[in-house]
């Protein structure tokens, strides 16, 4: 795994044990829409790519039925864990929860040789180093005529809040304090409006493609706030912070939110999905 995705690994292993405080609210309604919006039918086989806990995985594991399979694909093994959990406990056989980096990763010799029927991407395609090919590999692993989505963050929502977040964490981290601004460059923010999220997804060999929105605006409570720290890749904004210093960021975060006049947390999310047209082979 190359350096940055290590990282990745342990900010989402850390982040386990508060990972799910965001599922009813944030991670399952996206996960639910996208497996919806991808229209996965009984006896699919669907790569479920950044899988987390299982938020679009397991979803797709009921969609898909006994016949069916799905592939959940993370990093962080703990997230993973819980995943399996889940499965368990709702009698799920038909969904694996794998270990290991995405854009490294092939599929098992039981996916047919044409691929998959569909791959689900919740919240981690602009997690991927060189998203643009790391994508383009992950769309390379699905049939022609299968389906792919993806959701993410749509801009001027959720950025009110990371903003503030990474400002509250600057005052306690030097580490943060030059000035650059948390995100202001992912990648996540050249597919954040619809229009550019459509073309994105037909750059990536595909047709019928169809972008919507998710509305989602979450009343700002203290909890919720310090949640969306914790439960995302936020959470790397506390690194280096001893028990004091996390709790001085906590503290200033209820703050601040009650400064800005802020009331909601915008999580809109756009929801992506598109059909896989592969060229026709050359003789
Ligand atoms: C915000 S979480 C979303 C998880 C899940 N899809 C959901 O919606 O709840 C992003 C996930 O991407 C995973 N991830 C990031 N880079 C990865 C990679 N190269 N291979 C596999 N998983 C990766 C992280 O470990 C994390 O679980």
């Amino acid at each position: 795994m190359p350096d940055d995705t290590s990282e990745l690994a342990r900010t989402f292993d850390e982040v386990s044990g508060d990972f799910d405080a965001l599922t009813p609210t944030v991670w399952g309604p996206a996960g639910q829409a996208l497996v919806f919006q991808l229209g996965v039918r009984p006896d699919d086989r669907v790569l479920d790519a950044c899988c987390g806990t299982g938020a679009s995985a397991l979803p797709a594991a009921a969609a898909v039925g006994p016949n069916g399979r799905v592939h959940g694909v993370d990093v962080a093994g703990n997230l993973l864990e819980c995943g399996r959990l889940v499965a368990e406990q709702r009698a799920l056989k038909n969904i694996d929860f794998v270990c290991a980096d995405v854009t490294t990763w092939e599929p098992p010799s039981d996916v047919p040789a044409a691929g998959y029927d569909a791959l689900a991407i919740s919240y981690g395609v602009f997690f991927l180093p060189h998203m643009d090919s790391a994508f383009a590999r992950l769309v390379g692993l699905v049939r022609n005529g299968g389906r792919v989505g993806v959701t993410v963050w749509r801009a001027d929502g959720i950025d009110r809040f990371t903003e503030l977040a990474f400002d509250v964490a600057s005052r306690h981290s030097p580490r943060l304090a030059d000035g650059q601004h948390a995100g202001k460059d992912s990648p996540w923010r050249a597919i954040s409006t619809p229009p550019t999220l459509e073309a994105w997804l037909a750059a990536a060999g595909t047709h019928s493609v169809e972008v919507r929105t998710l509305s989602n605006l979450l009343p700002a409570t203290a909890e919720l706030c310090w949640n969306f720290v914790m439960a995302t890749g936020l959470r790397a904004l506390l690194s280096g912070l001893d028990a004091e210093g996390i709790d001085a960021v906590r503290r200033d975060i209820a703050d601040e939110i009650t400064a800005r006049s802020i009331h909601t947390i915008d999580a809109t999310t756009l929801v992506g999905t598109a059909t896989v047209r592969r060229p026709p082979a050359t003789v």
